[in-house]
């Protein structure tokens, strides 16, 4: 179900719970954002939202993170918000009471991965190698973040990847080390569901409350992302 643009449209898709592989890559790009004051949550998602970027990943790297995910939740109904660098069930719970609808972590923890299918919260775990995939693949993961991407050998080790474990149907959000710059060559890969990265919420302009270069940044990659695909 793709993302709808009406507010009504948005309360009815996230209560039927919305597909997290569909969703994450019908954006194609997802920031990544570390957020340390929770008063810039919702100028900021306004600004990603404006610029074409609507799913966004609130990392649990600050204090500010669940906050920032409850205020995009209750103020910016366009985005759609999940939580990133979930490593304890702690944060998983927070996670889900802010209201988050998918998380991210940047490994593979079985003990978070039985937990979030426990409560239903839909979960895309890190891996970087074949055995970290093939254990999420047997955790029941349809998806999975490659990390760090770059440093573990970027678009190439995950076409060396799939020479094993096409079949399987997996899917990889690959970030680290991705950016404007390379990001079209990963999302050529069709078993590359999206990108994630933080080169759109850079730290200065963000501690700046600078939304019109966010907005940019968002705009660049999402023109990118359209133009791929209307390639295709
Ligand atoms: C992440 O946690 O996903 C990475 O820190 C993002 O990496 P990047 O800063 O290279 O985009």
């Amino acid at each position: 179900m793709p993302i709808p643009e009406c507010r009504e449209g948005l309360r009815f898709w996230y209560n039927s719970r919305m597909d997290m592989i569909e969703t994450l890559g019908g954006a194609g790009i997802i920031p990544v954002i570390v957020i340390e004051n929770e008063a810039d949550a919702v100028p900021l998602a306004r600004a990603l939202v404006d610029g074409g970027l609507p799913v966004l990943e609130v990392t649990f790297r600050t204090k500010a993170a669940a906050a920032a995910i409850a205020a995009i939740r209750r103020e910016v109904p366009e985005a759609v918000v999940g939580a990133g660098t979930v490593l304890t069930l702690g944060q998983l719970h927070a996670a889900q009471s802010a209201g988050a609808v998918f998380g991210v972590a940047p490994g593979f923890d079985p003990l978070i991965v039985e937990a979030a299918k426990d409560v239903g919260f839909q979960f895309c775990p890190g891996v970087a190698t074949a055995s970290e995939l093939s254990q999420a693949l047997s955790s029941g993961c349809k998806m999975v973040k490659f990390f760090p991407a770059e440093a573990a050998g970027g678009v190439k080790m995950i076409k060396n990847l799939l020479g094993a474990f096409r079949f399987t149907g997996i899917k990889f959000m690959p970030t680290g080390g991705v950016n404007l710059s390379n990001v079209a060559d990963y999302l050529a890969v069709p078993e590359i569901a999206c990108c994630g990265g933080t080169w759109i919420v850079p730290r200065d302009a963000l501690a700046a409350g600078d939304w019109a270069s966010i907005k940019k940044l968002a705009a660049e990659a999402s023109a990118l992302v359209r133009g791929l695909r209307s390639e295709r």
